[in-house]
């Protein structure tokens, strides 16, 4: 009989991390699925797409509805979810602002990526983001998928 209270602890332990695989790592994972994963579960949010107000208004919403967290909690999931769950960004047609806004990049970033469009032409291929001086081009590797040309 012992066996099996030694059994159930070992199952969840190899349960869980199953489970947090289905979220891209990145800051604010935990909180995320901690914080939004009590009603719903936090996967409700596959397959939906948005820009940082969308997402914050869904944030907003929830925490109408009682999700709680410090204010520092929720600025991390706009910002995961801004990221993750966020739109396709066009390189060459975006404002700075709305680089900054939806790549989740500096400001100063944003404007030495609108500065060498402005100055060589349009971006053509991943290729040429890393020619930018001034853009850490790794903080966009994981949402590569999201950039368009
Ligand atoms: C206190 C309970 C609660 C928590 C915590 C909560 N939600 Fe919700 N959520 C709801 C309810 C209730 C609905 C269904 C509301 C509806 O259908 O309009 C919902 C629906 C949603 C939907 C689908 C409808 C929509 O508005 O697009 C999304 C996305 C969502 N929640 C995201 C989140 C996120 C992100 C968090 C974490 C910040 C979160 N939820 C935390 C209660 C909660």
């Amino acid at each position: 009989m012992k066996r099996l209270f030694l059994l159930v602890p070992a199952l969840s332990l190899f349960l869980i991390p199953a489970h947090a695989q289905s979220f891209p790592e990145g800051p604010g994972k935990s909180v995320f699925e901690n914080t939004c994963g009590g009603c719903h579960g936090a996967d409700i949010v596959i397959g939906q797409t948005g820009t940082r107000e969308v997402w914050q208004d869904t944030v907003d919403s929830m925490r109408g509805r009682g999700a709680t967290g410090t204010d520092d909690d929720f600025k991390l999931i706009v910002n995961y979810l801004t990221k993750y769950f966020g739109v396709p960004v066009n390189v060459n047609q975006s404002t700075a602002k709305d680089l900054a806004s939806n790549l989740d990049i500096t400001s100063d970033e944003a404007e030495a990526m609108v500065k060498y469009r402005t100055d060589k032409g349009n971006f053509k291929e991943w290729a040429d983001l890393s020619k930018v001086q001034g853009l850490d081009v790794k903080k966009l590797e994981p949402i590569k998928s999201r950039i368009k040309f």
